[in-house]
């Protein structure tokens, strides 16, 4: 990472943190990057699950073996595609790669379309996103923050936030779900039943695991094990970016958290807005929130 600075990098109106990201990395990415068909992608809105499917994925592809979720941090192990660092790394990796995206999807590689790669996309309650996310911009230090919720679910609803509007990213994904390489999760479906949604994880992504294995990966990626992974918390960032003092990357793991934040006048107006932008994808029915 370079010096610090909150100063966002805006593309196609979309806030990308600077720390990590350039023009260039990624106009390559979309326009340059090859992909291929035996790469997975876990690709999210921030604050929906991606560090767990990170775990999550490293763990089925090495049916439960342990050693590089111990000895490697996450991001090297499932690397964000359009960061900086990305260009060049993973083009000498070998197949298959395991590669991480918060991109919207009109900003995506254009070689994944038409190939065969697997893709993932987990969504989450935006209420919860917008309060995780919160939490997030007061501990790291290269994000803009507010000092109170209030105006940041302001910046929430105008998209003014890292990566867009929640709205226009997972509508953007959603409109593709029917593809048969794109698997939609969700952080609730998993909280729900950790077990079965690995299950569908590997029965997507043709690994045969035994069921060993399987009770390995899901007790080894609870948040409570995350929590306490140096691999994976991300306490091996330095301070000056990510100040775990002032609070924790795995902040509480829970589902229903916004209530604690909303007031009823910003839930209400939330509710109008979802039921307006998201009213084709049933995803309250579908994902019980
Ligand atoms: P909270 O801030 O609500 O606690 P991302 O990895 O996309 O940045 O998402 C981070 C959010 O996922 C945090 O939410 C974090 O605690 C939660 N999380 C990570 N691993 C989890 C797990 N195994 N179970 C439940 N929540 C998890």
């Amino acid at each position: 990472m370079e010096a610090i600075t909150t100063e966002d990098l805006v593309v196609n109106g979309i806030r990308f943190p600077a720390v990590a990201h350039d023009e260039e990395s990624l106009r390559y990415v979309q326009h340059e990057f090859q992909v291929r068909d035996d790469d997975v992608f876990n690709v999210t809105y921030p604050k929906s699950g991606t560090t767990w499917m990170q775990e999550i994925l490293t763990l089925i592809n090495s049916k439960g073996d342990l050693s590089l979720y111990k000895s490697s941090p996450n991001w090297d192990r499932v690397p964000w595609v359009e960061q900086k660092t990305g260009r060049g790394n993973l083009e000498s990796r070998p197949s298959p790669r395991l590669i991480t995206s918060h991109l919207p999807v009109h900003m995506f590689p254009k070689s994944f379309f038409g190939s065969k790669a697997k893709l993932i996309y987990t969504v989450r309650n935006p209420k919860d996103a917008c309060v995780s996310l919160f939490f997030y911009c007061q501990i790291a230090e290269f994000l803009k923050t507010t000092e109170n919720f209030g105006d940041f679910y302001s910046l929430f609803m105008k998209g003014d936030v890292i990566y867009g509007s929640w709205f226009d990213h997972v509508s953007g994904w959603l409109s593709l779900k029917d593809q048969t390489n794109i698997l939609l999760m969700s952080y609730e479906g998993m909280l729900q039943d950790p077990r079965g949604s690995i299950v569908k994880l590997c029965n997507f992504l043709g690994r045969d695991l035994d069921d060993v294995a399987i009770d390995t990966v899901v007790e080894n990626t609870s948040f409570k094990n995350l929590k306490n992974n140096q691999m994976s918390n991300y306490t091996l960032v330095p301070n000056e970016f990510i100040d775990q003092r002032k609070g924790s990357f795995f902040r509480k793991g829970i589902s229903g958290d916004w209530k604690n934040y909303f007031t009823v006048a910003q839930s209400e107006e939330f509710d109008k807005i979802f039921e307006e932008k998201m009213k084709n994808f049933n995803l309250k029915e579908r994902f019980g929130w």
